[in-house]
């Protein structure tokens, strides 16, 4: 028996009909760049997401771009990131010309460690950018206050966690401007690349709504050198149609990590995900941190399993950030992570027997 990684073919035949009508009506509408299907899916996430402003943008990368953008930071700036996330959240930081600045993350969460963020505020720390990772929100609280004291910008990366919550309010809806990405795979996922900005602030939107498309409100008249970075309008739609289904799959993912966490209960070999104190998850991703990962991942391998690391090599150890010049210990958490965490299946659709055959596989590799 084969149990892929990941799969959208059950979230996707369910809505085959629904999505087939949306294509003839689109076709058929002579409209393709922003528009109305830009501006209803915009509205729908943001009343999804409690925001007062969501704009739409090419992907999740841009998204972050754009809002550290908007907030004026450039070059010269330093924003502090996680040191365990995907790179993504970091490049961010660098494609407006700041640098990014590596915290630890809590040992039991695998995010941010709010209580090690202060000591890595300097003179020119301009924001904090918290990544909700593999689908746990983020300690916001914390995070929110010490932005405060120290009059820095809070920019949430929700990439992974749509409909998580700190406290029971909605990640993407604490930091001052924030990004999200819609790529396939993710809890809200696109046909195609998507992505979004959300914020409450009017100022920091309307930069948003200009950079992404070109630095121009008025047709042919530029304010800025801005981006071409529109969210495209099929993908609105396939959003929109499939954003009314997003509580429904996250349910059904809770349940299949629920399962997961009690049929691993008590393998000594492993460390299983832990919630933080009024965190939420939406397990975009069931991880473990596995002794002996690599034989493990290759034993299941064996037995059709499909798995995956996210990720096998922290950002401050990447090519990519040679010239901050990291070396290997110095971020020992994030990279202990790196060195044993796996990405089990999990998605909307997976029958729960699948996650029995898991966990036995599981079990007899530890014996
Ligand atoms: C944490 C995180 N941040 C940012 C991104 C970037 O999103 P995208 O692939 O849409 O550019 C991703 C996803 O790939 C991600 O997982």
């Amino acid at each position: 028996m084969q149990i892929p990684f990941f799969s959208s073919a059950s979230m996707h035949q369910s809505l085959k009909m629904e999505l087939e009508a949306f294509w003839q009506k689109f076709y058929d509408s002579n409209w393709y760049v922003l528009g109305p299907e830009v501006e209803a899916f915009e509205a729908a996430y943001a009343s999804f997401n409690q925001t007062r402003f969501c704009i739409g943008v090419a992907n999740g990368l841009d998204a972050l771009h754009i809002a550290l953008k908007a907030l004026r930071v450039g070059p010269g700036d330093e924003v502090l990131v996680p040191s365990n996330t995907y790179i993504a959240s970091w490049l961010g930081v660098s494609q407006v010309g700041a640098t990014p600045v590596p915290v630890e993350p809590n040992p039991h969460t695998w995010n941010i460690d709010p209580q090690r963020i202060e000591a890595a505020i300097t003179a020119r720390t301009r924001a904090i950018l918290p990544v909700h990772l593999y689908g746990q929100a983020c300690e916001m609280g914390p995070i929110m206050e010490l932005a405060a004291r120290y009059n820095l910008a809070v920019v949430e990366d929700n990439a992974q966690a749509h409909g998580a919550c700190w406290q029971g309010k909605l990640t993407g809806s604490f930091g001052h401007i924030n990004g999200v990405s819609f790529y396939p795979t993710k809890n809200l996922g696109a046909l195609g690349d998507a992505g979004a900005v959300t914020t409450n602030d009017p100022a920091l939107a309307d930069f948003a709504k200009m950079y992404r498309n070109y630095g121009s409100k008025q047709r042919y008249f530029n304010e800025m050198p801005g981006l071409n970075s529109r969210l495209d309008a099929l993908q609105a739609g396939i959003l929109r149609i499939k954003l009314a289904h997003l509580a429904n799959w996250n349910t059904e993912r809770e349940v299949l990590a629920k399962l997961y966490l009690e049929q691993l209960g008590g393998i000594e070999h492993l460390r299983l995900p832990t919630l933080g104190i009024d965190c939420s998850s939406v397990w975009h991703l069931f991880v473990v941190l596995a002794e002996r990962r690599d034989d493990l991942q290759a034993y299941l391998q064996k037995r059709g399993i499909g798995t995956l690391i996210h990720y096998p090599l922290p950002p401050h150890l990447q090519e990519a950030y040679v010239d901050l010049g990291f070396k290997g210990g110095q971020f020992p958490l994030a990279e202990n992570i790196a060195q044993r965490c796996l990405s089990l299946p999990l998605y909307p659709g997976m029958p729960l027997e699948h996650v029995e055959i898991i966990t036995a596989a599981i079990r007899d590799f530890y014996g």
